[in-house]
């Protein structure tokens, strides 16, 4: 039995396939389209999932969309009345897309599906899809779930437990109060954009000291000892306007939102640092209350706020929960496949046996291209490469430029789902290397140096440099370096504040330690990527270290590449020194010149 899940029309819309239990495939559009975010009807990603499982639409047993319209609809109203006269500009800003296709789901599915599928459509709740996406591939019989996120219909957090093939939701936080959109809108407040730059506050927290919490808990969320809250809602502005915060949030901390693109000052940071706090406080009381109500071990996460690795890691070692696992597409994208799984289980109610390898499949379900079609591409972009017929001997020579200090774009095998890249569509290199996080920002990616890096470490050898015993094969926890590796700074090293905190080496792996002796974990084992696995093994043989560091494969604003052209433009437009498409191996002196570099860099918005 084929079920197809959609999410779309808010944003990073995305479709995943299930069959009969199983995840065949799962995409988001904006890797089709190379537009961030893309919230369109994902008819890249529907064909793409079709065309993987290798059947037409005719042949879907049923249709499942993330959300119920209606209800959403009737939150848009209610929450215009209780603020009108004010909020009708935005109210008609969002109409036209109401009445031209949200309220029209079924015949904007039947249109996407080119007229020929004539099944049955369901609807799950948003929270039920997030829930769902965060049990149905866990390997736990049971689990306490939670979903944390800035708004589905009204829901904006609610938590549930998992048993088999149920999932049931007990108790939900509603609309306004949500802790989604007030990290969002601090997000706002500090120049970002909302629903894609929080990784950036994220980062940027570590740089700042907390001074703010104490106001952001006296004025702005009254957070309750079983973690649920509310917000002031005179402070903010998104239920009636086009921004998130208004005067009275300026006035209570102390001036207008920064500009985007401004410079980064102390204040930033420290109010990074405030609301990451605050944040990370609620998600820990929460749990604790969850983990009182249920008395289950196993907890759950899902929703954009799972996506907060630093909170994610202090759920892991602070809570009273022994196992963790969080959907890797915790944001909408997610959403898709939650509402195929769900449908199989809880709607066709069908057995569910946990998959203790990994019902995610490493969240490896995306696109991927043969030899062949790679070595097509590549021959049409003009690109002078080496094939390798042994998988070893490639892991040999990219290993080498690894440890001759060279960043290396990786393209092979079925793409992430989700936001982290885990190694397929990945720039890496070498940990050890002081400069490796600035050349990486400055020259590759072209964004802000402050940003840190994340490490790959081959699964079993976590713990001897992070205190981390449990797997994180999906980049989503943060753990601290261990004691031991640390380097202690000097006096003077000490002093330093700011970005400036980057100048210190922090630990024998510069590259991936941020400023506050923490680092973003993704543990590789072989089970899960062969390919990157044999990379990281040839690495350790080479060098000894079993770690590399991984960024995804795009440069600032843009979406991961996507197909083997994607990543020889990106290469050939960026400071990458070695380029692997599947079995192939190029290498930055030996490509004939290419123009169009501006123009490539300038057609991306920054987050
Ligand atoms: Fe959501």
């Amino acid at each position: 039995m084929n079920i197809l899940g959609i999410s779309a029309f808010y944003h990073d819309s995305a479709a995943a396939l299930v069959r009969d239990g199983e995840i065949i495939a799962a995409a988001q559009e904006e890797r089709f389209t190379r537009i961030k975010h893309d919230e369109r009807f994902p008819e890249n990603a529907v064909r793409y999932c079709l065309e993987e499982a290798g059947i037409k639409p005719s042949e879907l047993d049923a249709v499942v969309f993330y959300e119920k319209p209606l209800l959403k609809f009737e939150r848009l109203l209610e929450t215009y009345l209780a603020y009108a006269p004010r909020g009708l500009f935005s109210f008609f800003r969002a109409m036209p897309q109401w009445l031209q296709q949200k309220l029209h789901l079924p015949r904007e599915i039947d249109k996407g599906l080119g007229g020929d599928y004539s099944g049955p459509i369901y609807f799950t709740t948003h929270h039920e899809a997030h829930a769902a996406s965060a049990f149905f591939p866990s390997p736990f019989d049971d689990a306490a779930i939670i979903t944390l996120d800035g708004v589905g219909e009204w829901t904006t957090s609610s938590w549930g437990v998992g048993r088999g093939n149920r999932v049931e939701l007990r108790a939900e936080i509603r609309f306004p109060h949500s802790l989604g959109l007030l990290y969002s809108a601090f997000t706002y407040y500090c120049g970002f954009r909302v629903n894609s730059g929080e990784y950036k506050l994220m980062g940027l927290a570590p740089y700042g000291e907390p001074r703010f919490a104490d106001l952001i808990r006296e004025h702005l969320i009254d957070v309750r000892e079983d973690g649920s809250f509310r917000l002031d809602l005179r402070y903010f502005n998104y239920c009636q306007g086009l921004t998130m915060t208004n005067k009275r949030f300026d006035r209570l901390l102390g001036g207008p939102p920064r500009k985007t693109d401004g410079p980064l000052t102390q204040r930033d940071m420290d109010l990074a640092a405030s609301i990451q706090l605050v944040t990370e406080q609620v998600m820990l009381k929460m749990a604790e209350h969850v983990h009182r109500e249920t008395g289950m071990e196993n907890l759950c996460l899902a929703g954009g706020v799972a996506l907060n690795c630093v909170g994610n890691g202090r759920l892991l070692r602070e809570s009273s929960f022994k196992h963790l696992w969080i959907q890797p597409a915790a944001g909408d994208a997610g959403g898709a496949l939650g509402a195929a799984l769900w449908c199989w289980y809880q709607q066709m109610d069908q057995p569910r046996k946990p998959n203790p390898a990994d019902g995610q499949k490493g969240s490896y379900l995306g696109p991927e291209f043969t030899a062949r079609e790679s070595q097509r591409q590549l021959d049409a972009s003009g690109a002078v490469y080496e094939s390798f017929s042994s998988e070893d001997e490639l892991a040999d020579a990219v290993a080498d430029e690894l440890a001759s200090g060279k960043v290396v774009g990786h393209f092979a095998g079925r793409a992430e789902f989700g936001p982290r890249a885990l190694g397929h569509r990945s720039i890496l290199g070498d940990p050890r290397r002081r400069d490796m996080q600035t050349r990486m920002n400055v020259a590759i990616k072209f964004r802000e140096s402050f940003r840190p890096f994340a490490p790959s470490v081959m699964d079993g050898r976590q713990s001897e440099y992070f205190d981390l015993d449990a797997e994180s094969p999906y980049m989503l926890i943060v753990a601290p370096v261990r004691d031991e590796r640390r380097r202690r700074l000097t006096p003077a090293e000490e002093a330093l504040s700011g970005v400036e905190k980057l100048k210190a080496q922090r630990s024998g792996l510069p590259a991936v330690t941020h400023v506050d002796y923490s680092a973003r974990v993704q543990t590789l084992s072989q089970e899960r990527s062969p390919r990157f696995h044999r990379i990281l093994r040839a690495f350790e043989q080479k060098t000894g270290c079993p770690v590399l560091v991984n960024t995804s494969f795009n440069i600032r604003g843009e979406p991961i590449v996507h197909t083997p052209a994607d990543a020889y433009r990106s290469f050939m437009f960026t400071d990458m020194d070695v380029l692997v498409v599947e079995n192939c191996l190029l290498r930055k002196g030996a490509q004939p010149a290419m123009a169009g570099a501006a123009e490539y860099k300038q057609q991306f918005k920054a987050d």
